[in-house]
């Protein structure tokens, strides 16, 4: 691989000798230093920068203004998406939610361990190399990598199924042929069924391929849904899913945020050793939990799991299915035993089990429904997000 080119952009001297620390030998990467002070954070400046150096990686901060290093990140993303950036000051939520609006791609602590620096300039060079490989060799595609969005829950019957393919055709519908679903429950996955399709490959057929695992091939293997989404289906009978092996899901899930926007990623209950190779290359992660104690205990244990593995750099978001069920827990209830927001509550509607004799989920089948507002809500924490295509037009959720 060539070398990529990374621009530090920080007034801290000693920074650029840090990260070399960090990285010991290993480091497969040119590396500058940008002495940016405050006030030269403007387009002009900016501009003249790049053009010194044509980065691949910028890694903004740290001892940047907030203000500055975010607007730093947001004039990248609008004026150079190709480049990764990686913003170097402290990960509070609140600058973690500003931080991917403005396009970051990771965001590490000034003062983090020389492991954790390492592997959060590696990810995000990780991007930056995909996405070269994605504009030299192939035009159709995104451009970019996409997001990757797991969805998980510790118990079966939670949701998980529900909640991904509504966020997917929720997604397809902002961003037509954009979207992906990777059905890796392997067991006793349903995707398939809940989107009404009969594919002719699945996922099994994809890893026993001859040759080489490669996005544009990938695309063979998938079902096309009428909502302009597509779908990796899962195996037929939980033997054939024995086939598939951890490594290659996580593959199958990378290669695929090569060619699409957005991959979404629905799981079987727990933490298996493919969920966690999908969370591992996710970089958004829902979790889904119903209103009773049991659930909400086991999703603690499961966030806890994650934090131990040092999974930690995925954005979380909290989504509580059945929110309405009256088992004697209210939401803030929920919130202070797992410690985190709820983002979306959805409700419990008939209308969810209906859809899937439609094979479109509700957010597409019942658009007026009070569910599918709350679904349209988990969509928009992602379709939010500056648009890629310039001009790309958004319907409004909740809307015809
Ligand atoms: N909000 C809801 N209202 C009514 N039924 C729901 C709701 N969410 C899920 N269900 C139903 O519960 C069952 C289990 O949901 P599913 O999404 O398959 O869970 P999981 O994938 O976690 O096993 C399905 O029959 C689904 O239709
Ligand atoms: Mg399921």
């Amino acid at each position: 691989m060539t070398e990529l080119r990374i621009l530090l952009a920080t007034p801290h001297a000693g920074y650029e000798q840090r990260v070399r620390q960090a990285f010991g030998a290993t480091l497969n990467g040119d590396l500058r230093r940008w002495d940016v002070a405050h006030g030269e954070v403007t387009p002009d400046g900016l501009l003249q920068q790049l053009a010194n150096s044509s980065p691949d990686v910028v890694a903004i901060g740290p001892d940047l203004e907030t203000d500055d290093a975010l607007a730093l990140a947001r004039e990248l993303e609008q004026t150079r998406p190709e480049i990764s950036v990686l913003l170097v000051s402290e990960p509070t939520p609140e600058l973690w939610q500003h931080a991917l609006r403005a396009g970051v791609r990771d965001v590490v602590a000034p003062d983090a361990v020389d492991a954790d620096l390492r592997t959060a300039f590696e990810r995000t060079m990780e991007v930056a190399a995909r996405r070269r490989h994605n504009l030299v060799g192939d035009t159709d595609g995104p451009g970019s990598a996409g997001r990757i969005i797991s969805v998980l829950s510790p118990k079966g019957g939670s949701g998980k199924t529900t909640v991904s393919s509504n966020l997917a055709v929720g997604l397809a519908m902002a961003e037509p042929n954009q979207v992906a679903i990777v059905d890796l429950d392997l067991q006793f996955g349903d995707v398939a069924a809940s989107l009404g399709l009969s594919p002719q490959h699945t996922l099994v057929d994809a890893v026993r391929a001859p040759g080489e695992l490669d996005g544009m091939a990938l695309k063979s293997f998938l079902s096309s849904h009428h909502s302009d989404l597509w779908a990796l289906c899962g195996p037929e009978s939980p033997a054939e899913g024995e086939d598939v092996t951890a490594d290659q899901a996580k593959q199958v899930v990378e290669k695929l945020a090569d060619e699409f926007r957005y991959v979404v990623v629905d799981t079987g209950a727990g933490l298996d050793e493919h969920t966690l190779s999908a969370v591992e290359a996710s970089t958004d992660l829902v979790l889904v939990c119903a209103m009773d104690v049991t659930s909400v205990r086991s999703l603690r244990k499961e966030i806890a799991a994650l934090d131990q593995l040092g999974m930690t750099h995925q954005r979380r978001h909290l989504v509580i299915n059945r929110a309405d069920s009256k088992v004697g827990l209210d939401l803030r209830d929920v919130e202070a035993s797992i410690d985190m927001p709820v983002d979306v509550a959805v409700s419990s509607s008939r209308a969810v089990p209906l859809s899937l004799n439609q094979g479109l989920p509700v957010i597409a089948s019942e658009t007026r429904s009070q569910v599918a507002r709350q679904f349209a809500q988990l969509v928009e924490r992602f379709a939010e997000q500056p648009a890629a295509v310039p001009g790309a037009r958004r319907r409004k959720w909740g809307q015809r």
